[in-house]
């Protein structure tokens, strides 16, 4: 499955790097997706989804088959939001929630879901 994602502090391209996948990074949003993939992306504010993210879902969300979200729990009910906000705005599924850059489970996790 193709895979974009979005990561501004280094989080996500961290798990991307553990993945050891071929994943193309949303910059400026104006990427055109020609086929299904699926979406690993950073939360922004409070459960929201980040501006270059939706800029890309914009254009793209007809080919969204999943979103795979990175979050920090100390925001609480806002843990990982974007996946929801994402679901509601652009429906697909909010597959998974992972802390920061993740842990080994979660790279498993993530290959079983991705490949
Ligand atoms: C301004 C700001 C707002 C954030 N808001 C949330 C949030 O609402 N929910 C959440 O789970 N994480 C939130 N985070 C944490 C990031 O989503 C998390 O650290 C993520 O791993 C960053 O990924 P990146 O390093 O690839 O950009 C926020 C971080 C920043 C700097």
């Amino acid at each position: 499955m193709t895979v974009y994602y979005a990561s501004r502090t280094g989080n996500v391209e961290s798990m991307i790097g553990k993945l050891g996948i071929a994943a193309t990074k949303i910059e400026s949003g104006d990427e055109v997706a020609d086929e299904e993939f699926i979406l690993i992306t950073y939360t922004d504010g409070y459960g929201d989804i980040p501006a270059e993210v939706e800029a890309f879902l914009a254009n793209n969300s007809s080919n969204l088959k999943g979103v795979i979200v990175s979050g920090d729990p100390s925001y609480g009910d806002a843990f990982c939001g974007a996946g929801k906000a994402i679901v509601e705005k652009y429906g697909s599924e909010d597959l998974y929630h992972f802390e920061n850059d993740g842990t080994d489970e979660d790279v498993k996790a993530i290959l079983d879901l991705v490949k």
